[in-house]
């Protein structure tokens, strides 16, 4: 029991910090890239399935988890899976969870502090008139540390923490809260801004002689859904390794959350609202921004070869640059401001289950368990920093971003349906609900999402996600 006594300021901090949590740089980067490589239109089905099968499950199972938790005192997942399953095991396992979040923080944050010196360069019009190429290396040259140090990408790297830390030494109503507040309508202003800019396009981008370039290609082949996909394994597999990563669920962030929930208070529709406000940015503001963009200029056929990760950050510049002086200006700021908006509020919810557990456990207060988890996501960052281009981030996605976040969802379902027991956890779940959960999810939790976690435990072992 810690003397830890945060609270949220509001129902609506709550849900924007929640939502804020579960909206990040997943649903703007990984997620196109993610619909694009699966066949656009036939990834929706598979997406969609997984959501309400697998991930509004989960997010009830650890808004209550994490409620539970709170009243007992406990606002970190070794603590509160420990008074769960009343067995020390669970304990050392909610540990393994938090270093999920600082191996996930760590390459998080580093992407996040790109958008800081992008937004930097828009500013200052740093890529008015280069060539494509040009705007390409820029990026590769940034991050590029064979021959050296990225002097530049470590100090911006070391800022954006040192700003993740000030923000969480405020605590949640002071802190976080106030981010969400500001950041996530700022990000939905900008998102629908450069959407509806990019939907729009039609073929006016088009240069000479390109017969697909026209963004009403790309929203056909997003939306058109497309039934064959259901039985592709591999599609399957992509759409449950983004809910988990979207929803950022598997890891413990929202269990520390709802622990400052009043033991009382609603977490059914709020656990609902977060994760459709998530659903809405991803689907619907998430695809139609880099895509539409790069499929007017250059083309689907380009697209679809080209979509990565990288094309946020190589390409995007570029395309930019071709709208005039002003317009080049507000678009990247807005879409590098989206994107940290977007990280920021992700990145702050990875350091609350270290910092709720320090002071749980030895009873730090917020400022010093603030800084320890700028210093360890910094130590633990180093590689991703040094080697970026050695595919060393990749392994972090890998084996953080997407088996751990697995096998933790799994164990935690167990726990709660099995261990803790469905009787206790649908009455948990209920307890205080603003709406009435349809009662086939109380099988749901118990058989099929387990299940269906355990299929996609395994067929990430043999076959990577994403
Ligand atoms: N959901 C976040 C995103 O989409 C990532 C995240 C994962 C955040 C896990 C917190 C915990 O970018």
């Amino acid at each position: 029991m810690s003397t830890n006594k945060e609270a949220w300021g509001s129902r609506v901090g709550l849900v924007l910090a929640m939502a804020g949590n579960a909206v990040g740089l997943g649903n703007f980067l990984r997620f196109p890239v993610q619909a694009v490589q699966n066949g656009g239109g036939a990834f929706i089905i598979p997406y969609l399935v997984c959501f309400v099968l697998m991930g509004i499950p989960l997010l009830w199972v650890e808004w209550s988890v994490g409620r539970f938790g709170g009243r007992q005192g406990n606002h970190s997942t070794p603590f509160i899976l420990d008074t769960m399953g009343k067995r020390k095991f669970w304990k050392y396992f909610g540990v393994f969870g938090i270093f999920t979040n600082i191996a996930v923080a760590a390459y998080y944050t580093y992407i996040e502090s790109w958008t800081l010196t992008y937004v930097w360069k828009s500013i200052t019009r740093g890529f008015a008139g280069s060539s494509p190429e040009a705007v390409s290396a820029y990026f590769d040259s940034y991050t590029d540390s064979f021959m050296g140090i990225p002097v530049p990408a470590l100090i911006i790297y070391v800022i954006t923490l040192s700003l993740n830390i000030y923000i969480l030494s405020k605590g949640l109503s002071g802190g976080v809260e106030k981010v969400a507040k500001f950041g996530m309508p700022m990000l939905v202003l900008f998102g629908a801004f450069l959407a509806i800019r990019g939907i729009t396009l039609g073929p006016s981008g088009a240069p000479e002689g390109c017969t697909d370039c026209n963004s009403f290609l790309a929203l056909d082949f997003l939306w058109k859904p497309q039934v064959s996909s259901i039985w592709d394994f591999k599609v399957w597999m992509a759409a449950a390794g983004q809910i988990f990563f979207t929803l950022s669920v598997g890891m413990g962030t929202i269990q520390c959350y709802a622990s400052y929930v009043r033991s009382k208070d609603d977490i059914a529709l709020n656990a609902m609202s977060a994760g459709w406000m998530n659903g809405f940015v991803e689907i619907v503001l998430g695809a139609s921004v880099v895509i539409p963009i790069a499929v007017g200029y250059l083309g689907l056929e380009w697209a679809q070869n080209n979509a990565g990760f990288s094309m946020a950050f190589q390409t995007m510049p570029y395309l930019f640059d071709q709208w005039g002086s002003v317009l080049s200006v507000v678009a990247g700021v807005m879409w590098f401001g989206l994107l940290f908006f977007a990280g920021i509020t992700s990145s702050l919810a990875m350091g609350t289950p270290w910092m709720g557990f320090m002071q749980d456990e030895f009873n730090w207060g917020r400022k010093k368990a603030a800084l320890s988890f700028g210093v360890i996501t910094l130590i633990v960052g180093l590689p991703s920093v040094m080697f970026y281009s050695q595919g060393v981030f990749g392994e972090y996605d890998y084996w953080a971003g997407t088996i751990a976040l697995v096998v933790f969802a799994l164990a935690e379902v167990i726990l709660f349906a099995w261990v803790f027991g469905m009787t206790k956890g649908w009455a948990e779940i209920n307890e205080g609900a603003d709406i009435t959960i349809p009662s086939f999810f109380k099988p749901i939790i118990k058989w099929v999402t387990p299940t269906l976690l355990l299929i996609v435990f395994l067929g990430a072992l043999i076959k990577p996600v994403g």
